[in-house]
């Protein structure tokens, strides 16, 4: 939530500020603005809307200056105006500040404010203000003094006009990256707006402030001790953040899964002993063998990926397993123990309820691993131990191929587990052999996109549609519907097969149509009942069936097929056509698929 970029170096700092927040847009894109200190004086330029609304408004105004910050916006208090967008600039135009999170106590701290007039209604300005009102010549000072009385969360940068080379950043709870390149740094709410000047960066951790002015970079912490950081070398390419020909971020990531999934699956395998080898589980077999139980807690798509790896575990590894939303888990009081392991599974690593329940699991001395995509962001920094799943930057809001690289890494895990257990070495051979033909597959359906398109565009105008599927495939119809909700705004809603006369049935009729994945498994005939009794109320139905499926014809009014593989991979595949049916309808609706109204991607609040 929010995007925050700044600059300091011998660069003109206005294109990278505004290309930094075209990069970051997905974290937030209601309102935009930048602030850049030149002679002494900040020029700032604020706007309602996306940031081309923005660079329009910039125009041909000349706006120059070496040091700079800026900010898109994702509101959390105060409407979207352009008084409430940052940055925010106190006491005479003398200090400006962007900042990403919640100031809980903002109320309490206005009270103490020497200065009662805001501009704007929001807890960012009051936190400027008392950074300003705390200032007494030495800007790190004014920070910290004004920080410790601050409830809540944030992830500052703070300039100052007397301070024509000084930037400083603090954190606490929303990220920060710094990048650092020869006599120039950059700042953001992730590495991407760095990554075409430099790839050496280092993370701010909650309770550090990092200081950079003409000395180069320190950071500190609350108690004034520096911190030796550690610099990481990200190895994105920027080309892979970047929309390659394709008319937006979600259709070029949809495009990108059969080469991204080579990534997630790359040196993971050890074909001879029929198992994974996922360095970053980083225990010995015997501790492997003390786990009793496997829970899942992740948010949205994310949370579907761990109802697969549910299946998958309790196939292969025959571990009892839960699948929890983070939000629900880091407030119950959830029976954990040093035989459970939690998977925390995250693509951008800042989920707020998702790094809080990683806390909660920790401190319950649960084994935690992250399966995570965001390099060195926060949950895959403080689980430690975990996996990374090499998706590369995913920037539309919908997520797509960190969905399916997810799913690759839990299969991988619950292969390695069930290898130790009860799965057979020829069970292991044929999952990493079908893992291997996967990306072939994914192709295959990805060919049959004009065929999809065409589908999908007669579904526009139903108001709701149903999602169903068995087994494995059941997450996969919420899986389905997610991406319908978030790129179109149609209503959809997800059931397992056989729950469908058990309530739902009563919402089918012929303006609701039912999408339904039959997949060749065990409960074949049992799902094409399921989709005839929806046929007999009248509903139209689209079938993901699998190729050489004639049968499934006599149930689908449409159908698409997709490559058979092994049935716990199936969501591999299975989710594609649903993923470029919602695109589709979406973008024959007119949506702005990759920034869907009332998201973020990056949720880094409550
Ligand atoms: C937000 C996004 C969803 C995403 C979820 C979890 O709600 O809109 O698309 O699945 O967060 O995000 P994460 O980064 O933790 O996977």
């Amino acid at each position: 939530m929010c995007g925050i970029v700044g600059y300091i170096g011998k660069k003109q700092a206005l294109p990278i500020l505004l290309q930094g927040l075209r990069d970051l847009e997905y974290r937030g894109y209601d309102s935009a603005g930048i602030a850049v200190l030149d002679n002494g004086k900040i020029d700032r330029v604020r706007e309602v809307g996306k940031v081309d609304m923005l660079a329009k408004k910039i125009g041909q105004v000349k706006i120059a200056g070496t040091l700079g910050i800026a900010h898109t916006r994702w509101a959390t208090h105060g409407g979207v105006t352009e008084f409430n967008a940052h940055p925010h600039i106190v006491g005479s135009g003398k200090l400006a500040l962007v900042h990403n999170g919640i100031i809980e106590n903002y109320r309490e701290i206005k009270k103490q404010l020497k200065n009662q007039k805001q501009e704007s209604e929001t807890d960012s300005e009051i936190l400027g203000q008392l950074i300003f009102e705390n200032y007494e010549g030495d800007l790190v000072k004014a920070v910290k003094k004004s920080l410790l009385k601050v409830r809540g969360t944030y992830g500052i940068v703070v300039m100052h006009a007397d301070h024509p080379n000084q930037l400083v950043a603090a954190r606490l709870g929303s990220p920060l990256a710094i990048g650092i390149a020869e006599g120039e740094y950059y700042i953001a709410s992730d590495v991407t707006p760095m990554l075409p000047f430099t790839k050496q960066v280092t993370f701010l951790d909650d309770g550090e402030i990092a200081n950079i002015n003409g000395d180069g970079l320190k950071i500190q912490n609350m108690r004034d001790e520096i911190i030796n950081k550690t610099i990481t070398h990200i190895d994105w390419d920027q080309q892979k953040a970047q929309k390659g020909g394709f008319e937006n971020f979600m259709i070029k990531e949809i495009f990108d899964q059969p080469t991204v999934f080579e990534d997630a699956i790359r040196g993971r395998f050890n074909m001879e002993e029929g198992t994974a080898v996922l360095g970053g589980l980083n225990m010995t077999l015997e501790q492997m063998r003390d786990i009793k139980r496997v829970i899942f807690v992740a948010e949205g798509t994310a949370r579907y990926t761990g109802l697969i790896g549910k299946y998958a575990f309790e196939r292969l590894a025959d571990l009892p397993c839960d699948v929890d939303f983070s939000s629900e888990f880091r407030y119950r009081d959830p029976a954990v123990n040093k035989h459970t392991l939690v998977f925390v599974i995250s693509q951008s690593g800042e989920t707020a309820d998702t790094l809080m329940a990683t806390r909660e699991a920790k401190r319950k001395g649960a084994v935690v691993r992250g399966i995570v995509n965001v390099i060195g962001s926060t949950i895959a920094r403080e689980t430690k131990a975990g996996t990374y799943i090499h998706a590369g930057p995913e920037l539309s809001v919908a997520s797509t191929k960190a969905y399916t690289n997810m799913v690759a890494v839990l299969l991988l895990y619950a292969l390695q587990f069930g290898r130790i257990k009860h799965t057979s070495l020829a069970t292991g051979k044929r999952l990493l052999q079908a893992l291997l033909e996967i990306p072939e597959k994914m192709n295959e359906i990805l060919k049959q996109d004009a065929a999809i398109k065409k589908i999908a565009e007669s579904y526009k105008d139903y108001k709701s549609i149903l999602y169903i599927g068995r087994g494995v495939n059941y997450p996969v119809a919420l899986e389905g519907t997610m991406k319908l909700k978030e790129t179109s705004y149609i209503h959809a809603e997800g059931f397992a097969g056989g729950e469908l006369k058990h309530g739902p049935l009563a919402l089918v009729s012929k303006d609701v149509p039912v999408v339904a994945i039959l997949s060749k498994d065990q409960l074949y005939e049992k799902m094409k009942s399921s989709i005839q009794e929806v046929r007999a109320r009248g509903a139209r139905t689209l079938v993901i069936a699998t190729v050489g499926d004639e049968e499934a014809k006599e149930v689908a009014d449409d159908i698409i097929y997709v490559p058979d593989t092994m049935e716990l991979l199936e969501p591999l595949l299975n989710t594609i056509p649903l993923q470029l049916f919602a695109y589709h309808i979406a973008v024959a609706l007119g949506r702005d698929v990759d920034r869907p109204r009332n998201l973020a991607k990056s949720v880094t609040v409550e």
